[in-house]
C-alpha cells in the first residue's frame, strides 16, 4: 500500500504548471518533465524535485503516478512510455486522446500493463457542479427535462491539435453524461471557423437521450469575455450554475435561493481524489470508459456538422 504517493507531472506548460503547484500543496509532487528543458528545470528547482527533459529519462519504478499534461496529440505516446516506466496510475488530461481509435489502442495497452487511468474532466470536481448533482439526486428539480451549457472566451490560435469541440465543449459533453447518468443516443451539431485557421472555433451541439431528455452545448473561442454556465431544467424547478464564480441558484415556482458556498479550486479536489485513489488502490472515476464515451460524442458532433444531419451515437 502506498501511503504518500509520489507523482510526476509530464508537460509543465500552460496548464501543467497548475498541476505542479497544486500537487506540491498536497504533498504529492515527486518530479517534473518537459521537453523544453528550461521549463523542467525551472519547476524542478522551484519545488526542489527531480526534473527530466524527456519521458525516456524518468527512472523505472520511481513514481506511483503521473499527470500527462502535454499537448493532446502526444498523450497516447507519452502515456504508453510512462506505463513502460512502471507508473501504476495515470491521470491523462482531457480530452484524453485526439480520436476514439487512439483512445482504444491506449486503453488496451494500459490494461495489459495493469495501469489505472483517470481522465481530467475537471468540472466534475467543481463545487458548483457537485451542488447541481446533489439537487438532481435529491429530486429538487422534479423530473429532469433538459440542460444547457455555455463555455466561451476569446482565444488566439493556441491549440493547433484540436478544435473547440474536442478541446472545450468536451467538458460539457462529459457533464451532461454525468448529470443525467445517461448516454446520449443522437447528436445534431453545427460548427464554424471564424478567426482560427485549422479547426472550428464555434459550435452548437444538441444531444438527445433515450429518456427524452435533451442537452444544448454552446462553445466558442470568439466571445471577448469568459462565460462558463450551466442550467438544468426540471418539472419542478431550475438550477443555474456559474462554473467560474461557483454561484448556484435554485428556483422553483415560489422560491429562488442562492446558497452561500465558499469558492474552492476544482483542480485541488480533483488531484486530492486522484491521490486518494492511489492510497486506497481504487479505480479512479472519471476513467477511460468516460473518456471514450465523450470522444465518441465529439466525433459524432463533427460528423453531424459535416453532413448537415443528426448522427446516431453508438456505445
Ligand atoms: N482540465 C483543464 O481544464 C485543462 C485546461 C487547459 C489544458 N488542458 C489540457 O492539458 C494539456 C496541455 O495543455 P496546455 O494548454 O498546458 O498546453 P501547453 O502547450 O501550454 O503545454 C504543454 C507542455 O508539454 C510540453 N511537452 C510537449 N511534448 C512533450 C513530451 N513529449 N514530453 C514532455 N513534455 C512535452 C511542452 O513543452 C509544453 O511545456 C492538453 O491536453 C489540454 O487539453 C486541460
Amino acid at each position: 500500500m502506498v501511503e504518500k504517493p509520489s507523482i510526476i507531472v509530464v508537460g509543465v506548460g500552460g496548464f501543467g504548471k497548475n498541476h505542479v503547484r497544486v500537487l506540491a500543496e498536497l504533498g504529492g509532487l515527486g518530479g517534473v518533465c518537459d521537453i523544453v528543458e528550461e521549463r523542467a528545470s525551472t519547476y524542478g528547482k522551484l519545488y526542489n524535485v527531480p526534473y527530466y527533459g524527456n519521458v525516456s529519462d524518468i527512472p523505472e519504478g520511481a513514481y506511483d503516478g503521473a499527470i500527462v499534461s502535454t499537448p493532446t496529440s502526444t498523450h497516447k505516446d507519452v502515456a504508453m512510455e510512462l506505463a513502460l516506466k512502471k507508473v501504476g496510475y495515470l491521470f491523462i488530461e482531457k480530452p484524453f486522446t485526439q480520436t476514439v481509435k487512439e483512445a482504444i489502442e491506449l486503453i488496451n495497452f494500459l490494461k495489459k500493463k495493469n495501469v489505472k487511468t483517470m481522465v481530467g474532466f475537471i468540472e466534475r470536481f467543481n463545487p458548483a457542479i457537485r451542488m447541481v448533482k446533489k439537487y438532481i439526486e435529491e429530486e429538487a428539480l422534479g423530473e429532469i427535462i433538459m440542460a444547457s451549457a455555455t463555455r466561451v472566451r476569446r482565444w488566439p490560435e493556441r491549440v493547433t491539435d484540436s478544435g473547440v469541440l474536442l478541446d472545450t465543449a468536451i467538458h460539457d459533453v462529459d457533464l451532461m453524461r454525468y448529470l443525467f447518468s445517461e448516454d446520449p443516443i443522437k447528436v445534431y451539431a453545427k460548427t464554424g471557423k471564424s478567426m482560427h485557421r485549422i479547426h472550428e472555433d464555434y459550435a452548437t451541439i444538441i444531444l438527445t437521450f433515450s429518456s427524452g431528455k435533451m442537452a444544448i452545448i454552446n462553445a466558442n473561442w470568439l466571445t471577448p469575455y469568459k462565460i462558463r454556465r450551466l442550467e438544468v431544467i426540471g418539472s419542478e424547478g431550475v438550477v443555474e450554475a456559474d462554473l467560474v464564480t461557483q454561484q448556484v441558484t435554485l428556483s422553483s415556482k415560489n422560491d429562488r435561493i442562492t446558497p452561500f458556498s465558499e469558492w474552492s479550486e476544482p483542480l485541488r479536489h480533483e488531484l486530492k481524489y486522484f491521490l486518494n485513489c492511489i492510497v486506497n488502490n481504487e479505480n479512479p472515476i472519471p476513467g477511460e470508459e468516460d473518456a471514450v464515451r465523450a470522444l465518441k460524442i465529439i466525433e459524432a458532433s463533427l460528423k453531424s456538422s459535416e453532413v448537415g444531419n443528426s448522427v446516431e451515437i453508438y456505445t
